[in-house]
């Protein structure tokens, strides 16, 4: 029996060593069946213990099989590949030539196929036979899954649209089963979808291959995620930037400033752009300003689009009044805003033309009455106050450190001089 099971399993060998891989069942059910002779009516007849467990195994991982036999006596366990009829052993021998696969056993009862860094052509039906007549045979599946990967021709790199026009980007995932694909925006914000009748709804996951953003505004500019899971790990996502282009805008808080001629003021515009913008400062008629200590310039950007830009101009000369421009410039066009820097009267004069006769001039009089329509006329155009706190003499040394300690001085002296004054005309 052992002969002639040897002769067969040399057979089986000799098939694999001349090239093909599959061997017909057949030779193995006869082998099995011949195997068997006298067995027939044996008061041990080998029965299997229990079904196999099917397998779902991750694409590069080990599987094992295991095929319990009670009763096994002097009958071998085979493993057969059912779809392709490959053997894959008998008993102790490998007959495949697959170097993934092995076999072992335990207590001749629990016979093991272990298939190691599981391939996709090893999915399918696996048979544990037994060489009695009839051969008995159980199977169990091995399922090999694949965790997503994304398929780059097929995938959006990031994108640009101009406003208005319509976004369409796509994440094609490979994977074992198919992998479900979604979209998130990175800044965690809702995506808003329109439907086919461009009815609006706003959503923080959006589920499909591909993700189309018509009438696309500005504020839907910025990163997606594209998410594909299949529930086998890891899942995958890849960064999409949607930038949205359009021509610059600008917006100006304050169109007319008033400052009085010695303190610093700070004209500012806000531009949206996309992409960024070039941004810079003229005088009127058209002389660009260059950052110095004089003209101190920032641009701080708000957001992917939003950018604030200032201008100090430090020490207000009588030259430095008249009309600024700020403006920005990008790819597709440009757009400009004029700010007009007018002097407020009274305090430029005491502090750079007659700095002697400050306290009893009637200058004076104009500081108090710029203080009062500062507060109530000038809060939307005008900044300055807030600035005003420090004023320089022309040398730059701090003349007067707090305007409204001062002011307060002033008019005292001012009531003062008007009081003697009445008096005076009064006894004339
Ligand atoms: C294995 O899967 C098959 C279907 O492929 C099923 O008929 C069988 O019952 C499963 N076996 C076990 C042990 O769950």
């Amino acid at each position: 029996m052992l002969s002639e099971f040897g002769a067969i399993s040399a057979r089986c060998a000799s098939g694999v060593r001349g090239g093909s891989m599959l061997v017909p069942l057949l030779i193995l059910s006869t082998a099995l069946a011949a195997a068997n002779i006298g067995k027939h009516g044996g008061i041990e007849v080998p029965e299997f213990g229990e079904p196999i467990t099917n397998l779902t195994v991750a694409i590069g991982r080990d599987a094992t099989f295991e095929c319990i036999v009670v009763n096994l006596g002097n009958f071998r366990v085979g493993w057969v590949k059912a779809d392709t009829k490959a053997i894959q052993a008998i008993h102790e021998h490998v007959i495949t030539h697959n170097p993934r696969v092995s076999v072992s056993h335990s207590d001749h009862s629990t016979w093991y196929l272990h298939i190691k860094n599981v391939q996709e052509e090893d999915r399918g039906q696996y048979m544990c036979q037994i060489n009695t007549d009839p051969m008995k045979s159980q199977m169990g599946s091995l399922d090999v899954v694949i965790p997503p990967d994304f398929i780059t021709e097929e995938t959006s790199g990031d994108t640009m649209v101009p406003e208005g026009g319509t976004a369409r980007v796509s994440c094609r995932a490979r994977g074992v089963p198919p992998p479900r694909v979604m979209w998130k925006r990175e800044d965690g914000q809702e995506i808003v979808v329109r439907d086919h009748t461009g009815a609006k709804s706003k959503t923080h996951t959006y589920q499909g291959e591909v993700l189309k953003l018509t009438k696309i505004s500005r504020s839907e500019m910025g990163t997606y995620l594209c998410i594909a899971s299949n529930g086998v790990p890891p899942t995958v996502s890849k960064r999409i930037h949607i930038s949205v282009h359009f021509h610059p805008v600008i917006q100006v808080p304050n169109q007319l400033v008033g400052a009085p001629l010695g303190t610093d003021v700070t004209l500012e515009c806000y531009v949206e752009s996309s992409p960024k913008s070039i941004n810079y400062w003229v005088k009127d008629p058209g002389e660009l300003i260059i950052p110095s200590e004089h003209h101190e310039m920032t641009v701080r950007q708000k957001s992917m689009f939003e950018a604030e830009m200032t201008m100090t101009i430090k020490n207000i000369r009588r030259e430095d009044l008249g009309s600024y421009i700020c403006v920005a410039k990008n790819s597709l066009g440009d757009v400009e805003s004029k700010i007009r820097l007018y002097e407020i009267p009274g305090n430029d004069r005491h502090v750079d033309q007659y700095p002697d006769e400050r306290i009893t001039s009637d200058d004076d009089y104009g500081t108090e009455a710029y203080d009062d329509e500062t507060e109530n006329d000038n809060v939307k155009s005008n900044r300055v106050p807030d600035r005003a706190n420090k004023w320089y003499a022309n040398d730059g040394k701090t003349v007067v450190a707090n305007s409204h300690a001062s002011i307060a001085k002033h008019t005292t002296a001012l009531t003062i001089t008007i009081i003697f004054l009445h008096l005076f005309k009064t006894i004339l």
